[in-house]
């Protein structure tokens, strides 16, 4: 198969984990006979820096004639990067944000999976560690907060800010059916997620998501609290398997879902349309505060790069391989830094060494050979 990838490294460790995460979908292609072909895309502060925006249509159109997206991360320090003495509008996240509305991404699924060896890098208690968890949150990723109108005017010599959260019943429900379609191929239960104890977007949300069950009467849907969903994460997160919920809470969730796996590093994602088409990202951030400096953990950009075989090739013998050979680099004791228990055994490596040791597992020759 050919494939055709938009690339974008983005910002901090971005290109860092970027390279790794090619050299194994690259080993991965040549075992498979596959041709991956990719067209470097800028987003973020590398567009600000070349084009002075951090989204251009330039990078919308490329994107959208790729087949799938690969991405890094954006963003720098708020407190020292020039990209944030600019406006809200011109920052890199308004880039990200943009793109992910461009392209129409409205579903981002986040997996989070325990990795037997990862279990002394869970911060949980030993118990909920030992059992494990395998969950899945399905965040709206193109309304609610992120999108809704706001602004900061002045009233009475004093600044007043307003975000506005707003969700319609059709994109409730297509992020609803998303989650539910997921469940049915997995343990079937769906944990809707929302604070409708204050929120009308939440009431509305309770009450689309019961309709869409209806139709999936092999699923079981649950309704939780946003408060009692951060605290059941850490308390028992066995319990779940499909987390649907909205963009803000998602984003939150998210983070504490990907601590809970032994690092934030270990988070994958990916954010689809209506199609097969995606773009596959790390859930964390740029880590300016180690960037160029080979210490970044490659593997929630690895583990997105199976996810954009699975989802948007349906190449699912592919992306085993590569999941497969995580879990087994992580068997063999890789460790980067942040996933680094200081148990015997470890071998404590840069990212560099990690992508290596990653794509030497995948089963296929080296590009060298
Ligand atoms: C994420 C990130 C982004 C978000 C930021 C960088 C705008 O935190 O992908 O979770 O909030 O969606
Ligand atoms: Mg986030």
């Amino acid at each position: 198969m050919k494939i055709q990838l938009g690339c974008i490294a983005g910002d901090g460790i971005g290109p860092e984990i970027i390279r790794e995460a090619r050299k194994v979908l690259d080993k991965t292609a040549a075992r498979f006979g596959h041709e991956i072909v990719y067209d470097d895309l800028l987003l973020g502060g590398a567009s600000i820096d070349a084009h002075g925006v951090p989204l251009t249509e330039e990078t919308i159109t490329r994107a959208k004639d790729a087949d799938a997206v690969l991405m890094g991360s954006i963003g720098g320090d708020a407190n020292t990067s020039p990209w944030y003495k600019l406006s809200p509008d011109k920052r890199p996240e308004a880039g990200l944000l943009g793109i992910r509305k461009a392209l129409g991404l409205f579903a981002n699924l986040r997996p989070a999976f325990l990795y037997d060896a990862l279990k002394e890098a869970c911060p949980l208690k030993q118990s909920a560690a030992d059992t494990g968890f395998d969950l899945i949150i399905v965040r709206e990723l193109t309304g609610g907060l992120y999108f809704g109108e706001r602004h900061t005017r002045e009233e009475n010599g004093q600044r007043i800010a307003t975000d506005t959260l707003v969700y319609s019943e059709a994109e409730i429900r297509r992020i609803a059916v998303k989650a539910f379609e997921i469940a049915r191929v997995r343990r079937k239960l769906v944990t809707s997620v929302d604070k409708a104890n204050v929120l009308d977007s939440s009431r509305l949300w309770r009450a689309v998501t019961e309709e869409v069950a209806k139709d999936y009467p092999d699923v079981t849907l649950q309704h939780m609290l946003v408060d009692n969903c951060a605290m059941q994460l850490v308390a028992n997160p066995a319990q779940f398997d499909v987390v649907l919920t909205e963009n803000m809470f998602g984003d939150i969730l998210s983070d504490e879902a990907s601590m809970i796996t032994g690092s934030i590093g270990m988070l994958p994602s990916a954010s689809l349309n209506e199609t097969k088409f995606g773009l596959y990202e790390p859930s964390h951030g740029s880590a300016p505060d180690i960037a160029g400096q080979d210490k970044a953990n490659p593997l929630a950009t690895i583990l997105s790069a199976a996810m954009l075989l699975r989802y948007s090739f349906d190449l699912q013998e592919e992306a085993d391989a590569i999941e497969a050979a995580v879990v087994k680099t992580l068997a063999e004791g890789y460790r980067t830094a942040d996933i680094a228990s200081g148990a015997e055994g470890e071998r404590v490596v840069g990212c560099t060494a990690m992508g290596d040791a990653v794509a030497n597992n995948t089963g296929g020759k080296s590009n060298e050979q």
